[in-house]
């Protein structure tokens, strides 16, 4: 049985002996314990406590750590001293796009020259460029990059994450790219859920709404029962907006999804008050997502269900859109995640150390918010709430060991440092070890 202790650490953050999804005011509860000691064993979180619990058969093993000598400990040892640092749980992103074939920065620049995203998508960008790019790619490109991907996300801190489909919009391309998410999900240490997102934009041949039932049916009749019947999916999703997927579209494209046992989640209200938010109300979607465009009956139809609102800030600082209505969300009593959205039109960027600093620095939350926002809510957006997302036992432990910091709001504070010295996913650290630093004049 393999055991380790982290001991002396500053901070051990979100330690919860049970754990719920958090709704309202709830968010801004943070349980932590200072100076504290945290055992792991085969790769899940075994106790905590106080250093001044620490179990008898537990000090033993400190003669194996090292002393402080203000470097980070060697990571293989099985005692392991993070004097100065905290610990707290891996981020849980819900919600991202990163298989995807090519970039897309000549749009970016389009865009810093007037165009609009939905001018973009009008003049065949967007959604439709990646889609391009990923009919030429093989199975095994796809795989490769996104492969990349996941190693900087995980580096970065992240230790599960979602992942759609939705560049395919053929039953080809959709198979394509949920076969490749099928496989991160086999190869990779994180825990990864899938995602159906056939439903981004309709494909050129079926554009006019004359043809739009046409698409509609090819998924429904041909890729579902592809996908439900290999296990290529946990979730369905679609574009619920104007000039994308209407509301009548959008559910019925959910509950075919819903017969072949997919729950539904929705990217609701990004430009428009589409509608999305009170679909996927109705039909019990486990998230809506983006939330940018929100009004009170929006509000009100969220703060009243199960369903998370999962904020995607850093795709609204892309696009330069109003932010997400955080605090009034908060207020009403609604129950919010954060997440990527990493993509390569929206949001270029999966690190979520960046998401949680700015939604405090633009949507106000608090970080004891932030962070519950993208650990817990995180977890249960992804179904994943008893296996994820807190210090709690029996969890796995992906865990975050910051570099020395004077304090939790260091974390948003200094937005544009890298604060992480060690990630652990399953029990087992995975930065290069050559990226463990000495402290660094953090300015207290
Ligand atoms: O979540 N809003 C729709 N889909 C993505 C963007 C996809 C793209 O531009 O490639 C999003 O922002
Ligand atoms: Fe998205």
């Amino acid at each position: 049985m393999s055991s380790r202790l982290i001991y002396n650490i500053k901070q051990l953050v979100n330690t919860r002996r049970e754990t719920y999804l958090l709704r309202g005011a709830a968010l801004a509860d943070l349980p932590c314990i200072d100076h504290a000691w945290l055992h792991i064993e085969d790769g899940r979180i075994a106790g905590y406590g106080p250093m001044s619990t620490l179990p008898r058969d537990l000090r033993l093993l400190l003669d194996e750590g090292e002393d402080s000598t203000g470097e980070f400990a060697d990571p293989d040892a099985r005692a392991i001293d993070a004097g100065g640092r905290f610990v707290l749980p891996a981020w849980c992103d819900s919600h991202t796009h990163l298989v995807y074939a090519g970039s897309r920065e000549a749009e970016f620049v389009d865009k810093l020259r007037g165009l609009s995203y939905a001018e973009i998508a009008a003049r065949g960008g967007g959604i439709l460029n990646s889609a391009r790019q990923l009919a030429d790619a093989t199975e095994d490109a796809l795989f490769n990059a996104a492969w990349q991907r996941l190693q900087e996300l995980a580096r970065l801190g992240t230790g599960a994450v979602e992942i759609k489909s939705g560049y395919g919009l053929t039953v080809e391309g959709e198979l394509k790219m949920l076969r490749v998410i099928k496989r991160l999900k086999e190869k990779s240490p994180l825990t990864i859920k899938a995602t159906f997102l056939g439903a981004h934009t309709y494909p050129p041949a079926y554009k006019d709404d004359s043809d739009h039932q046409g698409y509609i049916n090819l998924m429904i009749e041909d890729m579902l029962p592809v996908i439900a019947r290999e296990g290529l999916a946990d979730y369905i999703d679609v574009f619920c907006e104007e000039g994308f997927f209407n509301v009548a579209e959008t559910e019925q494209i959910l509950r075919a999804g819903i017969q072949h046992g997919l729950r539904p989640k929705i990217h609701a209200n990004q430009l428009h008050l589409s509608g999305g938010v009170e679909t996927g109300v109705r039909l019990g979607a486990l998230s809506v997502d983006h939330l940018e465009t929100m009004d009170a009956s929006a509000i009100g139809a969220l703060a009243g269900s199960d369903t998370i609102g999962t904020l995607l800030p850093t795709a609204a600082f892309f696009l330069r859109m109003p932010f997400q209505p955080a605090r009034e969300l908060l207020d009403a009593g609604c129950a919010i995640a954060l997440a990527s959205d990493y993509n390569p039109g929206s949001s270029p960027s999966g690190n979520m150390n960046l998401v949680v600093a700015i939604s405090c620095i633009q949507m106000r939350l608090l970080p004891e918010e932030a962070i519950n926002a993208a650990t817990v809510n995180g977890a249960y957006a992804m179904s994943l709430g008893h296996e994820l997302g807190s210090i709690t036992p029996g969890k796995k432990a992906n865990l975050i060991i910051t570099r020395p910091l004077p304090s939790l709001a260091y974390l948003p504070y200094a937005f544009g440092s890298d604060l992480i010295d060690q990630v652990m996913i399953g029990g087992e650290f995975i930065r290069d070890k050559s990226l463990i630093r000495k402290p660094v004049n953090t300015g207290t």
